[in-house]
């Protein structure tokens, strides 16, 4: 299965992808910011790579959609993609974009997650992996991950031991996509021939 992924910064999520890449390929790096370093890191590992100036977003869509369907992608990841795609964007390519958040969806969507999780005083943290719709941050939940908080912890070293475990949280949901147990396009999505009733929980 190939897979385009979108990123906007340091491209940690990708790089893991990049280094994991069983049953699934990587075939095309976009970015939105022409000094992301998730764009070396793709053309480290020779991977094409394009810059796209979103300042005019229906264009820059257009230009995302033409590189998914010439590389016959079968499916989208957001990985650190700070930028908030279109309804006419998420329909053209319906059950096909998953996006990976820092926090236990339907909690805290947008940003600075840790901190809220601090301020809120939640003795639990994690990063969920979800099916794209329109809204920020929303629609329904494939898998998550969880951590602790302890007593002393802060956004940054939430955000350190968080990181870790989105890794594995990534890959292996794409890995299962591209193994068809997840299947996205079964509506309800299916997990093993099941309707997911609720998120899989990856340690
Ligand atoms: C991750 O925390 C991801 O969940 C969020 O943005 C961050 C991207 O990190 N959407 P990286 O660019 O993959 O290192």
């Amino acid at each position: 299965m190939k897979a385009v992924v979108l990123a906007s910064g340091r491209g940690s999520n990708l790089e893991a992808l990049l280094n994991h890449q069983q049953g699934y390929q990587i075939c095309h790096l976009i970015s939105n910011n022409h000094k992301a370093k998730a764009l070396q890191t793709a053309q480290q590992h020779g991977v094409v790579n394009t810059y796209l100036n979103w300042h005019n977003s229906q264009e820059a869509e257009l230009a995302a959609s033409q590189i998914i369907t010439q590389t016959q992608a079968e499916l989208i990841i957001l990985a650190g993609f700070m930028k908030i795609l279109s309804a006419t964007f998420v329909q053209r390519h319906s059950n096909q974009i998953i996006n990976i958040h820092p926090s236990l969806l339907p909690k805290y969507p947008g940003l600075h997650t840790h901190q809220q999780v601090l301020d809120q005083g939640d003795t639990e943290h994690g990063a969920s992996v979800h099916l794209v719709d329109e809204l920020l941050d929303h629609g329904p939940v494939i898998a998550q991950t969880v951590i602790a908080v302890n007593q002393d912890d802060d956004a940054q070293s939430l955000a350190e031991r968080l990181i870790c475990k989105e890794h594995k949280l990534l890959t292996a949901v794409v890995g299962l996509i591209a193994q068809q147990q997840i299947k996205l396009s079964d509506q309800p999505m299916t997990y093993q021939g099941q309707t997911l009733l609720k998120p899989l929980v990856i340690e």
